[in-house]
């Protein structure tokens, strides 16, 4: 997201701000078609990056589309308090369902229940073995309808055994995996028994495929925005230097909600 500073189209003034995939640099030169205006009057312009933008496109339409939530529904979300997740978490309250939220550290974990409302908090880093991970996550949830997979590895271990009849699991990301584990799988089928005995489905969402359905989010959930019932809380990083430490921050766990780069 950036700001107009000279422009030759009718359509784009200096000043204005403008959605772009224009890569990690201070100034471009672009053709106003590949830039999309923002009105600041409709919603603060940084929703463009998080709720009303890509994390927000993963998160409402993984979960509405994939996870196929109802009300009752247990739905258990990974990497809760980061900006996809903690949307995530939103939406399915607001679709009636009971939400745990699964995040690194008592301080994110209080900030689930607290700020998020959520229906339990599990510190995933503060248990030892996958089993005893496990036996928490079924002591908060007592069984998973829709798990919402945000991180893979070791918190999948311990969450897909515990899916009801006819779960749903969302394949949104795995960033434990991400530093080199992508490349060399691990034992994936161990968890596929636990989907053919509840008849379950895991489907792969990818927040592209929704592009031309973002008149669709913008609808139902600007005016949420507005009134403040949903909401995607910035951690801001000063500095266009500061973009490679920014990115290591997110394997860190440094973020909650959406991890912005502030380049001037
Ligand atoms: N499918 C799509 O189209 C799509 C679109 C956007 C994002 N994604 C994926 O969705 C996931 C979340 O993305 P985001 O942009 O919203 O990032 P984010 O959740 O705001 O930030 C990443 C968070 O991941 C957690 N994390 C890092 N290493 C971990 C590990 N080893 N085990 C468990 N948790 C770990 C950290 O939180 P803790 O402090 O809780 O550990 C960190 O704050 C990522 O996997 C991303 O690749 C997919």
């Amino acid at each position: 997201m950036s700001q107009v500073l000279a422009s030759s189209s009718a359509a784009l003034e200096p000043g204005d701000w403008v959605l772009g995939y224009n890569g990690w640099q201070t100034h471009d030169k672009c053709h106003a078609s590949q830039l999309q205006k923002l009105d600041p009057a409709a919603a603060p312009v940084t929703s463009a990056l998080g709720v009303l933008g890509m994390p927000g496109r993963t998160a409402w339409f993984g979960l509405m589309e994939a996870g196929r939530p109802r009300p009752g529904d247990t739905l258990v979300v990974s990497g809760a308090a980061g900006a996809v997740g903690s949307l995530v978490a939103q939406f399915g309250k607001r679709a009636g369902c009971r939400v745990i939220g699964i995040a690194g550290g008592p301080a994110k974990c209080a900030w689930l229940t607290g700020r998020l409302g959520l229906d339990g908090a599990i510190d995933y880093k503060s248990f030892s073995s996958t089993e005893t991970l496990a036996a928490e996550v079924m002591r908060q949830s007592g069984g998973v309808d829709i798990y919402f997979d945000n991180v893979g590895g070791a918190v999948s271990d311990a969450v897909i055994p515990l899916i009801n009849l006819r779960a749903r699991i969302v394949v949104c990301g795995t960033i434990s995996q991400y530093e080199g584990g992508i490349d060399v799988p691990e034992l994936a089928p161990r968890v596929l028994q636990h989907l053919l005995f509840q008849r379950a489905t895991a489907q792969g969402i990818l927040a592209r495929d929704f592009v031309h359905r973002m008149d669709e989010l913008r609808a139902v959930v600007t005016p949420w925005v507005r009134a403040g019932e949903v909401f995607l809380d910035e951690t801001v990083v000063d500095g266009f230097e500061r973009l490679p430490h920014a990115l290591n921050m997110l394997f860190e766990g440094v973020n909650t909600g959406k991890l912005l780069v502030k380049v001037a």
